[in-house]
């Protein structure tokens, strides 16, 4: 059984590793890895191979950046000869980005069995780039691995007649695995108390007077606690190009895997505009304060520690203040978010 798995950016690198490690086991599947190039600096790629131990692509499309269609375009037209050349028995795909939108209208054209991993998740914002690549990946998909029930229910009302199994949170996976490794770094260089800051959604960082805005409420949260704020660089360019003043914020460059995920989980609280974020705290019982008026993943916030704040700044400022005074919300685990994603989808794929 020949299965090819398609990835792209930061947040898949974490998704296919528990599915190409439960894969490896079975004598009779070969699998391919290929890395679309959506993401290419180091500390946004190959430290995550490395740290999650995923092999080193065998096809890398170099594609780069670009405006969404271009980017979106330009993985088709140079997955197009892979696929026909590889003749895969199955493509999987990972979350929301253009790279699992481009594979899965190739592999769908192509007649290629599309396997969408993390399928059904909806914000029913259609403003989010993610989540047109999430309706378009998810109609084309055949085979659909749902997180959590809200995404059994969506694609049920969708109509989407392809098999729907819940098989759980591989991102949860890779954390469970990784989180003893991941607590053993940094330790003595971080304070008692801090919160641990991310931003990068286009909504939130692509408008000079939003951005501008959210940067003087984390001033305001750096008043109470210390924040670490380790930066996407289209969220540090963004501030360099709108001039803006964000020096008293401790920003840094992207981490590592094992060193964010170490942050996290010994934050008082995090504050970000991620989506998988949102999963990670939920599971470490961190507490969360989400800088979006939607999400996708609402487990996170009906059995998480996850709070929509939008881009409310006294919304921020209650919430911090609760979770300062010892009562933020408290959370449990989604069911199946257990560490074993990955080996369910591997025992559906090739027993
Ligand atoms: C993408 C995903 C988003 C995911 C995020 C995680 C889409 C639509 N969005 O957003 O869902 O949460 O990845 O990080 O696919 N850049 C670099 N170096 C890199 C990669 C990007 O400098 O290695 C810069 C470039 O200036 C680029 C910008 O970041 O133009 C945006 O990158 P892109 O991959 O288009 O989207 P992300 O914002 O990273």
């Amino acid at each position: 059984m020949n299965v090819f798995h398609i990835v792209g950016a930061r947040p898949n690198f974490i998704k296919v590793a528990p599915v190409m490690n439960a894969l490896k086991t079975r004598k009779h599947v070969v699998q391919t890895l290929i890395h679309t190039g959506q993401h290419y600096d180091a500390n946004m790629s190959d430290v995550f191979f490395e740290q999650l131990g995923i092999p080193a692509p065998n096809v890398n499309l170099a594609v780069g950046s670009g405006s969404p269609a271009w980017q979106t375009a330009e993985i088709m037209t140079r997955l197009e000869p892979v696929l026909l050349d590889g003749k895969p028995d199955v493509a999987l795909v990972y979350g929301d980005v253009n790279s699992t939108v481009a594979a899965a209208l190739v592999g769908a054209k192509l007649g290629v069995r599309v396997g969408h991993v993390e399928a059904g998740l909806r914000s029913f914002d259609r403003t989010m780039p993610e989540e047109i690549n999430r309706l378009v990946t998810d109609q084309l998909a055949d085979m659909l691995f749902t997180p959590s029930e809200d995404g059994d229910i969506n694609l049920q009302k969708e109509g989407i007649p392809a098999e729907r199994i819940r098989v759980g949170n591989v991102m949860i996976d890779s954390l469970v695995r990784l989180l003893p490794a991941a607590q053993r770094q940094n330790r003595n260089r971080l304070p008692e108390r801090y919160a641990l800051v991310t931003l990068h959604r286009p909504a939130n960082v692509d408008d000079g007077e939003i951005l501008k805005r959210i940067l003087q409420s984390l001033l305001e949260v750096s008043q109470d606690l210390s924040v670490i704020f380790p930066a996407h660089p289209r969220t540090r360019k963004r501030i360099a190009d709108f001039g803006l003043q964000a020096d008293q914020l401790q920003i840094l460059d992207p981490l590592s895997y094992l060193e964010f995920l170490g942050m996290q989980s010994r934050a008082t609280v995090v504050i970000t505009d991620s989506g998988g974020i949102q999963e990670e705290t939920t599971y470490l019982g961190v507490p969360c304060l989400t800088l979006r008026e939607n999400t996708e993943r609402p487990v996170t916030v009906s059995l998480g520690t996850n709070v929509l704040v939008g881009r409310d700044p006294e919304k921020l400022c209650s919430e911090l203040s609760r979770v300062l005074a010892g009562n933020a919300k408290k959370g449990t685990i989604p069911p199946l978010w257990d560490g074993h994603a990955g080996e369910r989808i591997a025992a559906l794929l090739a027993g």
